[in-house]
């Protein structure tokens, strides 16, 4: 078999996706039969906002319809922290629950898969979480079966092994990464990202767009196919971004987005993200601006030092951003431009005096992302990351 030598790891590498995803416009209105056999005592997480929407409601009354007890929780934070998913654990524990459903974005997706730890296991959600210099903790016991319906495109999710909480009381914001919280099934209807206001379509998008490109450069982990699943999301997202902001009903390019965020979804899934998305937690858990925000602004950054100061041009990731003769860099900073995403720190409200503790964390928790690149980044990277996105 003959591979092109752009992929490092080409010769040897495994293929595993263990969602069932079920893709479409009204997708969810099949929920009863999708659910079937999916478990009979269901906890439903999702955000209290959602829940009066008509389309949320329908599949609520049909999971019950289909004869499955539904236990409803909240929740009310937007960024979901570690202590929440404790005290969640705390009250359901004891509860029959063999099934998690989770409707809404990818913070109530992130705390779903938390609470099926907390309701199985025992100790704080956070010894599960790990990084550079923090192992996590393992899981022993079976989960509740975990599905996820999106109500956004960007954080994909719906197919990753990932949920990404803060700590609070450590400033600091991380996954626990496990196979065993891929949700089983995720319905990805479209429809239901129609009522998504401007803004956050914007840093959604533009998260599922980082997931492609950052998994793109994570040249230890890519493969042929998550490289493949990573073009895919960038050309078909870079197009689709412009259009659903210029019209939210535009089902075409909401559909689009949804696929974008999938895809990005799956690409992180087998390639990992970079040192976009590390600075961004690393933000993230300092401030708790909206993760698509943080990583909107890093990205462009990213890109910037990798063709600017490392001189690599990135032919396959500008031709599939549009424009083959544009660096991706100027390519990524215009789309932002054009759909209103903040390209500077201090448009998130981060002042000077929070650049060390940036630039200290990215490089002590989230090491590990200094080798997740065409290049093993040194400290000044992050300095030069840090300087561009700070105004000249
Ligand atoms: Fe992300």
């Amino acid at each position: 078999m003959v591979f092109s030598m752009t992929y490092k790891r080409a010769a040897s590498f495994s293929i595993h996706v263990p969602t069932c995803i079920e893709f479409g416009w009204g997708a969810s209105e099949r929920i009863d039969e999708l659910l079937l056999d999916a478990g009979r005592h269901c906890l439903l997480v999702t955000q209290a906002n959602l829940l009066s929407l008509p389309a949320i409601d329908g599949i609520r009354k049909a999971v019950e319809a289909a004869g499955k007890t539904v236990h409803l929780h909240i929740v009310a934070e937007e960024e979901p922290d570690s202590a929440s998913v404790d005290r969640a654990g705390r009250e359901l524990r004891g509860q029959p629950i063999d099934l998690v459903l989770a409707i809404g974005g990818g913070s109530v997706i992130d705390f779903a898969k938390a609470v099926s730890i907390v309701l199985t296991h025992e100790g704080p959600i956070w010894d599960y979480v790990g990084y550079t210099g923090k192992p996590a903790r393992q899981f022993e016991n079976q989960l509740p079966t975990i599905v996820a319906v999106p109500t956004t495109s960007g954080t994909g999710s719906e197919v990753t092994p990932y949920a990404v909480l803060i700590n609070n009381k450590l400033g600091r914001k991380a996954a626990i990464s496990s196979p065993l919280i891929a949700p089983k099934v995720a319905i990805v209807d479209p429809e239901l990202t129609v009522t998504m206001p401007v803004e956050v379509t914007a840093y959604t998008g533009a998260d599922a767009l980082a997931h492609a490109i950052e998994s793109f450069l994570n040249a230890p982990m890519r493969t042929p196919f998550s490289a493949m699943v990573a073009l895919e999301a960038i050309r078909t997202g870079a197009k689709a971004l412009p259009d659903v902001l210029k019209d939210g009903t535009d089902r075409q390019a909401r559909s689009a987005m949804a696929w974008t965020s999938l895809m990005g979804g799956l690409a992180i899934s087998m390639a990992g993200t970079g040192v976009g998305h590390a600075m961004a937690e690393v933000l993230g858990g300092l401030t708790h601006v909206a993760h698509g925000k943080t990583v909107a602004v890093f990205l462009p950054a990213v890109l910037r030092l990798l063709e600017d100061y490392y001189k690599l041009p990135l032919p396959m990731l500008r031709a599939a951003l549009g424009d083959g003769s544009r660096p991706a860099s100027e390519q990524v900073w215009l789309l932002w431009q054009e759909v209103g995403l903040p390209l500077t720190l201090p448009e998130l409200g981060v002042g000077q005096g929070e650049l060390s503790q940036i630039r200290q964390d990215t490089l002590d928790y989230m090491g590990w992302a200094m080798s997740a690149s065409p290049v093993a980044l040194q400290s000044d990277d992050v300095d030069r990351i840090l300087s561009y996105v700070w105004p000249e």
